[in-house]
């Protein structure tokens, strides 16, 4: 006879924190992760979106500004308990302001590492403390780009910020490691998102496409399935690694 009972859930019950998850790749992966049984509570600054979203989820919602790192911390605290300890925790929240290095000013520098880099700190260390009390392994995933790995035009302090979201995913995954808590990066390639729509011709697709053997740029759905990866105990031996989302835009 054919089995036809319903497949285990890959994240039932695990409890998890989403910084951005009011939209685009973080979204997406609140989603997947509900899906597959995950109680979520999502941080972001975009209220009435994020709300709506949550709310759709069945998932909680915290809004925060994580430029304030006393706001970030309270946030997350606020996500942690209400969720009554935390599991995996998915920095998904970032920038991208498009900018030459010789227009950079220090504020615009500041404000892309506060947001893209410093808040992951902030968060990681709530959590983190959160699961070593607890005695229970962890999840870390940190949202870095193929841009840590490869430049863009005019992406000023973009790259730098991302490249310094793997480095410290690194030393995550070497400081905790010894708790059995995980520390992981993705690096999207071109994702289809709010991010760089403003300024997403035809002309731009055409070309970022051709970068790719698949030919096609990235969906939300193609970040969350590797997400989901990492949140669920298929990686539990998978730590410190820098993973490209990029349909091989980048092979390093
Ligand atoms: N879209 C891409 O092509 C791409 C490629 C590589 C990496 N990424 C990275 O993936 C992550 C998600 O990007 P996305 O494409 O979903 O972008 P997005 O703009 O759709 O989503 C980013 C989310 O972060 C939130 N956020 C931004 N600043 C915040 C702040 N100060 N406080 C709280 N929340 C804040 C936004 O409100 C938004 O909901 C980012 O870290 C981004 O750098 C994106």
């Amino acid at each position: 006879m054919t089995d036809v009972s319903t497949p285990e859930l890959r994240l039932a019950g695990k409890r998890i924190v989403i910084t951005g998850g009011a939209r685009g790749i973080g979204g997406a992966i609140a989603a997947r992760y509900v899906a597959e049984g995950a109680r979520v509570s999502i941080l972001d600054r975009l209220a009435a979106e994020g709300a709506a979203h949550a709310a759709s989820l069945g998932a909680d919602f915290h809004e925060v500004d994580l430029l304030d790192p006393l706001d970030a911390e309270r946030a997350t605290k606020a996500a942690v308990e209400g969720l009554g300890g935390v599991d995996v925790l998915v920095n998904s929240a970032g920038i991208l302001r498009f900018t030459p290095l010789l227009d950079l000013t220090v504020k615009d520098w500041n404000e892309t590492f506060s947001i893209n880099t410093r808040a992951m700190l902030t968060t990681m260390q709530v959590c983190v403390r959160s699961m070593i009390a607890e005695g229970t392994s962890g999840k870390i995933i940190n949202l870095a780009s193929m841009a840590a790995k490869k430049g863009g035009a005019g992406e000023g302090a973009y790259p730098a910020s991302k490249a310094a979201v793997v480095a410290l995913t690194r030393q995550a995954a070497l400081e905790w490691g010894v708790h059995g808590i995980t520390a992981n990066s993705l690096c999207p390639g071109y994702i289809l998102t709010e991010m760089g729509a403003a300024t997403r011709t035809q002309e731009k697709i055409d070309a970022w496409s051709a970068y790719s053997p698949l030919g096609r740029l990235g969906e939300p759905s193609d970040v969350a399935s590797v997400a989901l990866f990492l949140a669920s105990s298929d990686s539990d031996y998978l730590t410190g690694q820098a993973i490209n989302v990029t349909g091989g835009m980048v092979m390093h």
